[in-house]
């Protein structure tokens, strides 16, 4: 194995190749307000046909030799991953190599799926959940979802072991800002990680203005007014959340802060879209066909050497160049590229 053993890829800003976050689907049985509206995303959207996504061989074939590139984490997102059918099967397949396999879901389906899906080899799961009341709730997923059906996913998920459980909070300046005390009460003194997430300007659908963006010190401050935290170090280098601790011992919250406190100095992320498409970035205008390469018979060795190339030439930071008061949105869509 000699030769095979990875040697670190970096990128010409020192940042290692480590994650791969795998987009399975474009499509999501929500329409959040700040992602997929609804009034865009209707019955006339066109979304992905099937035979323009990866099918799972591919992405096999594809994680094994980012592993081999050094990549240790594996997420799959969406759009919603519990939309691809059988999506168990992908993740035995990823469950057996080495890594950290995580998915990122809206939880709707993670009661029907939580046990399936760890028992096939999936490590942890991330659930998105922006209030606990249902009119807050049902207006932000845009198709009148309850918070109690995201509630039982999560309760799913951790009886099933997809442990620690984290819990991702979209806030936006007044509309569910003032659910971030309530969703804090909520799960403090839980094993759960709470973790409140700053609006960004991810595609052009979702009408990003900086005024709606609640600062994560506002938030932070918000909490600790009432319960009150400490910072604690980071889990990994790299992480996007911000870790604080209550000072009482009763859990951990993360904060993420995209826009005001940009983390991309340690970016370690390459995204892959569902029909094959390779991102260096959350805000990259335009990917590198992979799935092109694949059915075009290109070798490993030579997809390997291709990806090498590109990671030794990213030189992506977008949160940090972004101008803070244009704001606007690129191109490409969260529910596409994966968040
Ligand atoms: P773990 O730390 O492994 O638990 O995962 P994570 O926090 O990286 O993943 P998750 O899918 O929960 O993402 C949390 C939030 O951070 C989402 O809003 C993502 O869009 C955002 N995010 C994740 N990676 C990046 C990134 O590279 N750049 C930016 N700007 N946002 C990111
Ligand atoms: N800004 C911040 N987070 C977002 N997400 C989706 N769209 C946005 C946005 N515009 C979150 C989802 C999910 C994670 C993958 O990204 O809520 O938790
Ligand atoms: Fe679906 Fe997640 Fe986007 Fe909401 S944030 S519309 S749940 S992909
Ligand atoms: Fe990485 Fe791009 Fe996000 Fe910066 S904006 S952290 S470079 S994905």
């Amino acid at each position: 194995m000699g030769a095979r053993m990875t040697i670190a890829l970096h990128d010409p800003l020192d940042r290692p190749l480590r994650d791969l976050r795998i987009s399975v689907t474009d499509r999501c049985n929500l329409r959040c307000a700040y992602c997929m509206p609804k009034q865009i995303f209707g019955r006339g959207y066109k979304f992905l046909d099937r035979g323009e996504m990866l099918t799972f061989e591919e992405i096999e074939r594809l994680a094994r030799l980012f592993v081999r590139l050094g990549v240790r984490k594996i997420r799959l997102t969406g759009g919603e991953p519990l939309l691809r059918t059988d999506l168990p099967e992908l993740v035995g397949r990823l469950g057996a190599l080495p890594l950290d396999l995580a998915m990122t879901s809206n939880g709707l389906l993670l009661a029907k799926h939580a046990k399936k899906l760890a028992s096939a080899g999936l490590g942890r799961v991330t659930v998105s959940l922006d209030a606990l009341d249902d009119a807050t709730f049902s207006l932000n997923n845009g198709v009148g979802a309850r918070a109690q059906a995201i509630l039982d996913g999560i309760d799913a998920a951790a009886a099933a072991g997809l442990t620690p459980v984290k819990i991702n909070m979209v806030v936006r300046r007044g509309i569910n800002e003032h659910c971030v005390l309530p969703m804090a009460r909520r799960f403090r003194g839980t094993p759960h990680v709470f973790r409140l997430i700053e609006f960004m300007d991810v595609g052009r659908t979702n009408g990003w203005r900086f005024a709606d963006v609640v600062p994560a010190r506002e938030l932070v401050e918000m909490i600790d007014r009432e319960l009150p935290l400490e910072p604690i170090a980071p889990a990994y280098r790299g992480e996007v959340a911000r870790r604080w601790r209550y000072r009482d011992g009763r859990g951990e919250i993360g904060v993420i802060a995209s826009v005001t406190e940009p983390f991309c100095g340690d970016c370690t992320r390459v995204r892959l879209s569902s029909n094959g498409k390779l991102y260096t970035c959350l805000f990259a205008s335009t990917g590198t066909d992979l799935k092109r390469w694949l059915r075009d018979g290109v070798s490993d060795a030579t997809i390997v050497a291709h990806l090498r190339g590109l990671w030794s030439r990213r030189a992506d930071r977008y949160s940090e160049k972004r101008a803070i008061s244009t704001g606007g949105g690129q191109g490409i869509e969260m529910s596409y590229i994966g968040g």
